[in-house]
């Protein structure tokens, strides 16, 4: 049990601004501990669903894979616990990569995924380094998704894939949790909707076919909306 002296003694540090962090920081912190929480409660069944959808889409379960914003690194672990790939698990907060460090060792992957702290718009691996991109829920955070295909398309291996976008991987669980979304925050409702709209789905296309050496299309189905890329 920590004591009132303890507690005594970080307000005071904290005071002194030696652990102090600027609100931007104290803000980063907060939105990765309020993913990881999610990712491992309401969240959690859906990560195993979509590592399936995309594996079996990609009809291969070896080689290497990249989780792009990967948050906490719940979809990268389960395409590790899915496959014998190897997986990069890249996110562009300092926090997030934190967590997901913590998390990949407590699923004893730590030999299977490598987090990898960067932006989607300058990825830090060779070109035609990878055979599957993954990436759940953070396109629609990404300022520059033009630089992100980009990318995309540079790490590929000719013959890879990529399902980048966002969802809940079946009907049943999307309903489940866009109820309770919707109960716990009052602005989640209009960013799903817009995230799913048909015009989300124009803009997905026109970036794709402007993204050179790749091909593919946009689906939007009950696992969620999908920028699939092959090369
Ligand atoms: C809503 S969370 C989703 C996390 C995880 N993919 C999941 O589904 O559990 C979005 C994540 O994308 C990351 N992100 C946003 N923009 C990014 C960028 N430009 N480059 C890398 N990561 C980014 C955020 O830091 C955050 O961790």
């Amino acid at each position: 049990m920590i004591s009132a002296t303890r507690i005594w003694m970080i307000c005071w540090i904290d005071n002194m601004g030696m652990i102090q962090m600027t609100d931007n920081e104290r803000s980063e912190n907060e939105k990765s501990d309020g993913m990881d929480r999610i990712a491992k409660t309401l969240f959690a069944p859906i990560y195993p669903v979509l590592a399936g959808y995309f594996l079996d889409r990609f009809g291969r379960r070896d080689g290497v894979c990249i989780d792009l914003g990967s948050g906490p690194g719940s979809l990268a672990i389960a395409v590790a616990q899915s496959s014998s790939m190897m997986v990069w698990a890249l996110d562009k907060s300092e926090d997030a990569v934190r967590k997901m460090q913590e998390n990949i060792a407590g699923a004893g992957l730590t030999d299977r995924i490598t987090p990898l702290h960067g932006d989607v718009v300058q990825i830090p691996l060779p070109d035609t380094s990878v055979d599957l991109v993954v990436s759940r829920g953070s396109i629609f955070f990404w300022e520059d998704v033009h630089a992100a295909f980009c990318e995309t398309a540079r790490i590929l291996r000719p013959g890879g894939m990529a399902f980048i976008g966002g969802g809940f991987g079946s009907a049943e669980l999307r309903d489940q949790i866009v109820v309770k979304m919707m109960e716990r925050r009052s602005d989640w409702e209009p960013f799903y909707r817009k995230n799913m709209s048909p015009e989300t789905v124009a803009l997905l296309n026109e970036e794709l076919a402007r993204t050179n050496g790749v091909h593919g299309e946009v689906i939007r189905d009950d696992s969620g909306i999908w920028v699939v890329m092959r090369k």
